[in-house]
């Protein structure tokens, strides 16, 4: 059993209530945040003691492992406390607001012989899990192309203002391109040796990188391309039978009309969606956007509820289990790498992602590509 510390308990916090409350081999020791409503609501659910700051928290001795959903500029920091207490971590994306720093950790992990996961991000999915592995069995050749396509109002759901600057680790970039990227990372299969971006802010009242088109070469030679666009316009949720990132239908409607109003209206907003926006009880699978699989004999893209493989001798289906949502699978990897196992999604996994995130910000600032370091 893993005695599992909450620091930070916003909205990322929230969508691991219920994974938690069912979890067999985690239990929640503990909860930290400065505000005391999140306090006493998350304490009260989750019948957990509460601390209002992180040093208290890592250093109680409830805990042998803390799960960091704090605001991204503050993960660093959170995250190097609760490795310095001797405890493993589950770190949200992205991990870091600068690459270097998420190396630091993966290497102060490693030296202590402690479990650093970043998660969830959405190559936990199962979807996404099943088409690395129709990939890896080898049976549809080489993989070459990956292409996701992502359409939603990211920009206008509310939000801290930190979420809109990406010198914090804001922006759809960062936000949504760490989500694309680590899908991109997890079907291709290699290392990414070169980076083209470009970034688009279009709306000068809520000023952001609301948009971004980005091309990864790896070194096997397959190629991802990762188009976001986040001011609510177009839902690429039509394109994938209306369902969205959390396997929930929302169908179309306008956008929300969010830079009218105030900053404290905004936070208010952005708690009460909190409580409902990643349910745990989604009737399909998760679909973060079109997610078009080419491999040298076969194509991969999902259907409602499983994996479509378009061959030379036709269409198969293959449903997926949809028993476990995606918190669920991002616990059973934490509890895997609290036990030694090795796993995918470590702070090294994470770091690179976020260097993906560096380059497509530095590329599109150049206009050239940006090769990426070995690692
Ligand atoms: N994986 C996903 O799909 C997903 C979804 C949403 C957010 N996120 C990530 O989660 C992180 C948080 O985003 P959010 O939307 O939940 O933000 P949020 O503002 O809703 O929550 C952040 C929480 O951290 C608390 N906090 C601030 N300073 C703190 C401190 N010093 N110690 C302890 N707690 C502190 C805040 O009071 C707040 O409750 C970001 O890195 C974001 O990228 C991931």
């Amino acid at each position: 059993m893993v005695r599992l510390g909450i620091i930070g308990l916003g909205a990322a916090a929230q969508a691991f209530i219920t994974p938690l409350q069912r979890h067999e081999d985690v239990k929640v020791a503990a909860v930290c945040d400065p505000r005391p409503e999140a306090r006493e609501s998350f304490s009260k659910t989750l019948d957990a003691p509460s601390f209002a700051d992180v040093e208290a928290l890592v250093g109680s001795g409830l805990c042998d492992a803390v799960y960091i959903g704090t605001p991204t500029d503050l993960h660093f920091e959170h995250a190097s406390a609760a490795l310095d207490a001797g405890l493993h971590v589950l770190l949200e994306k992205p991990m870091c607001i600068h690459a270097e720093d998420g190396f630091a950790l993966a290497d102060e992990a490693e030296t202590r012989g402690l479990a650093l996961v970043v998660g969830h991000s959405h190559s936990h999915d199962l979807p996404i899990r099943a088409m690395r592995e129709v990939i890896r069995s080898g049976r549809l050749g080489r993989v070459r192309m990956v292409n996701i396509l992502g359409y939603t109002d990211w920009v206008y759901r509310p939000r801290r203002p930190e979420e809109l600057r990406s010198d914090l680790g804001g922006g759809v970039t960062y936000r949504q391109g760490a989500h694309q990227f680590d899908i991109l990372c997890s079907l291709c299969g290699d290392q990414v040796v070169s980076v083209i971006g470009h970034t688009f802010d279009f709306d000068p009242e809520r000023s952001t990188v609301g948009a971004h088109s980005a091309t990864l070469t790896f070194a096997n030679g397959a190629i991802g391309t990762a188009i976001y666009n986040g001011y609510g316009h177009f839902p690429s949720s039509e394109l994938t039978g209306e369902i969205g990132e959390w396997g929930y239908v929302t169908p179309y409607r306008p956008r929300a009309n969010t830079s009218a109003t105030s900053s404290e209206d905004e936070m208010a907003r952005k708690r009460a969606r909190a409580k409902t926006a990643i349910g745990s009880d989604a009737p399909h699978q998760p679909h973060f956007g079109m997610v078009l699989v080419s491999c040298e004999k076969g194509d991969i893209r999902q259907s409602l509820d499983g994996l479509l493989i378009y061959t030379a001798e036709g269409c198969e289906e293959h449903p997926l289990d949809n028993s476990r949502t995606p918190r669920d699978l991002v616990l059973d990897e934490f509890v895997a790498a609290v036990g030694g196992t090795p796993v995918l999604h470590d702070g090294r996994w994470g770091a690179t992602v976020v260097s993906i995130c560096d380059a497509v910000h530095e590329s599109a600032r150049t206009g050239k590509p940006v090769r990426l370091a070995q690692t």
